[in-house]
């Protein structure tokens, strides 16, 4: 999986890149982290593993916000893994609002997964909220399944659904291969 010559790329969290995680982080969600929780992952949890979705000058843009965007902050997206053992668990996934419906979300996705399974995980759990119909359709791409339900999980009371997949069959690995593949090839120009 190489990401040379594409209009992003996905590299691992650094520690300045934290104003602009937290940024999005208050962006998108309604409980975000403070940048205290940022700097204790890098630095002080040896388990886990984030990374940013960092666009490149060449980057396309469909729009007037996805250029602003552009020029605002070049990290437009970011995901985390922590993997204990044989269990990986994904932290928080988030892409910037202006560029979603390209497959980035998907391509972090894949990129925390991918690590997960280098790192030994046989199984990724994650929560989510049950209203959040967009990440359940992704998360069932990739098998991910319904736990359990989290009551009053978030701080404004409403539940979570607690997922989990089995990443160790060799087709659904070839399979997360494959789609990377062909997310990034619709960034190659032809
Ligand atoms: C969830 C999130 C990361 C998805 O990122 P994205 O870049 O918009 O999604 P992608 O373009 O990669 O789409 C991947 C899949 O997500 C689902 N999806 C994306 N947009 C969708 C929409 N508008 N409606 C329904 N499903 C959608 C689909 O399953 C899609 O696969 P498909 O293209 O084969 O249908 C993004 O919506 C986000 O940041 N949401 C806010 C933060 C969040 O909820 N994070 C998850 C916390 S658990």
């Amino acid at each position: 999986m190489n990401d040379n010559g594409l209009p992003f790329h996905i590299r691992r969290l650094e520690a300045k890149d934290i104003p602009a995680v937290t940024h999005i982080d208050r962006l998108v969600f309604r409980d975000p982290w403070p940048e205290s929780a940022y700097v204790q992952e890098l630095y002080f949890n040896p388990n886990a593993h984030y990374f940013v979705l960092q666009l490149t000058p060449a980057m396309p843009t469909r729009t007037w916000e996805e250029r602003r965007a552009a020029l605002d902050s070049r990290i437009i997206g970011f995901v985390g893994m922590r993997v204990e053992i044989d269990r990986g668990h994904i932290s928080t996934l988030a892409v910037r609002p202006e560029w979603r419906g390209w497959g980035l979300g998907e391509l972090l996705l894949l990129k925390a997964l991918e690590q997960a399974i280098h790192n030994g995980a046989k199984t990724v759990s994650l929560e989510v909220r049950v209203s959040n119909t967009i990440a359940l359709n992704l998360y069932a791409k990739y098998g991910f399944e319904q736990v359990s339900r989290l009551r009053g999980y978030y701080a404004d009371g409403e539940d979570a659904y607690f997922m989990r997949a089995d990443v160790t069959d060799a087709e659904y690995q070839q399979r997360l291969h494959s789609r990377y593949a062909a997310i990034i090839a619709r960034f190659i120009p032809t």
